[in-house]
């Protein structure tokens, strides 16, 4: 038996997206059906479109979700129908080589629904991200929901399962931020704006937002940054050292995922800092520093791939932290959309208008 719901799909490369009708099996062993409330449009969709992740067209997609589940398999016990969820990418195995290590968040060895959702013809579609929720229900592995306090609200819950988390796990999580750091935030849309509200929420004293466009800036200034730096205008590397002191900032958050700006992060740090790589770079990009730098420097290049989360420890956490009034993620939300509205929520982001749209469901 299978349910027909409607969903966004992605046949070919480049090929603007559709709704159309999608078949989502009942949930077997280990698996939940989830009845998508919101769910966030991300860059990754967009690449997924355009080919940049793989070639296993047609995609289902849409990740960044929050809903209710609706039914459980068998097997399942950690989540329950009627648990208000965050989808996350990250559902993991407990028993690879990271997992057995105490390091979770590293997972080699993650879940996905075992079953496959598919077009009404039968072919079987590729979910984004293992998830796919632009569709009105979805069905992912159980682990793949973490139950937090629906008083957040799906629009606003649904950010945690990616972007967002992206980016204030690059600043509490990989790059350990604390108490009277000072911070460096390069490329402020979702995931640079996540890293600033992670700065913030861990203390830190010094908080310095990179962008090239003014707006941006102004909403970075919203989220907690302390000094701003448009890099049309100034050269970031010279300003943030002007502003720590002369020597750069103890941790610099790079949000874009360029060379350039990667070389700029790597410049902009003290001795012994930190530099976090949070923003995806394409396959053909290269770097090159001058290796007794990275030497001479010592501190830490590091990468982090969804900010480190582990996501029943973080997400809940950081739900609470919104409702305590600590943590403005609804402030991420620029637009609420519908299904159909995904190819022009794309537009809008490559134009920078948004940090997210929204599409509820
Ligand atoms: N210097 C400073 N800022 C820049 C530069 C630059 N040279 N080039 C672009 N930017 C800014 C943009 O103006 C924008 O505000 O970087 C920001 C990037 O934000 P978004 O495009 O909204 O992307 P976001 O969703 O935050 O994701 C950032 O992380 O998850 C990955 O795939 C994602 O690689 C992307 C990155
Ligand atoms: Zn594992
Ligand atoms: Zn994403």
């Amino acid at each position: 038996m299978t349910i027909s719901v409607q969903g966004v799909v992605a046949r070919g490369k480049g090929e603007p997206v559709e709704v159309t009708t999608v078949e989502v099996p009942e949930p077997g062993p280990g698996e939940a059906l989830v009845a998508v409330q919101a769910c966030g449009v991300c860059h990754t969709d967009l690449h997924y479109k355009q080919g940049g992740i793989g070639e296993d067209f047609p995609y289902l997609l849409g990740h960044e979700a929050a809903g209710v589940v609706e039914a459980t398999g068998p097997g399942v016990d950690d989540v329950a129908p009627g648990d208000f969820v965050i989808l996350n990418w990250r559902a993991v195995c407990g028993r690879c080589r990271a997992c057995a290590r105490g390091r979770p968040w590293y997972c080699f060895s993650t879940h996905n629904a075992s079953q496959k959702m598919t077009l009404a013809d039968g072919t079987t579609l590729s979910p984004a991200l293992g998830i796919g929720a632009f569709a009105e229900k979805t069905l992912v592995a159980a682990g793949q929901c973490t139950k937090v306090d629906p008083a957040i609200g799906a629009a606003t819950a649904g950010l945690l399962g990616c972007g967002v988390m992206a980016g204030i796990g690059a600043a509490i999580n990989t790059g350990g931020v604390t108490r009277g750091d000072s911070v460096a935030v390069i490329g402020c849309g979702g995931v640079g704006d996540g890293a600033i509200l992670g700065a913030r929420l861990a203390g830190a004293q010094t908080i310095i937002a990179v962008d090239v466009d003014e707006a941006k800036l102004e909403w970075a200034r919203g989220f907690g940054a302390t000094d701003v730096i448009n890099a049309r205008a100034a050269d970031p590397v010279a300003r943030i050292r002007e502003l720590t002191g002369g020597f750069g900032a103890d941790v610099v958050i790079e949000a874009i995922g360029r060379p350039e700006t990667y070389e700029q992060a790597f410049y902009a740090r003290d001795l012994a800092g930190t530099v976090v790589l949070v923003g995806v770079p394409t396959p053909e990009m290269r770097l090159d520093l001058p290796l007794l730098e990275v030497f001479g420097r010592g501190g830490a290049l590091k990468s982090s791939w969804y900010g480190d989360c582990l996501p029943s420890r973080d997400f809940p956490m950081l739900v609470d932290l919104h409702l305590a009034g600590r943590l403005p993620l609804d402030k991420f939300v620029s637009e609420t959309i519908g299904l159909g509205d995904v190819e022009e929520a794309f537009a809008k982001m490559g134009r920078g208008e948004v940090l997210r749209s929204v599409v509820l469901l």
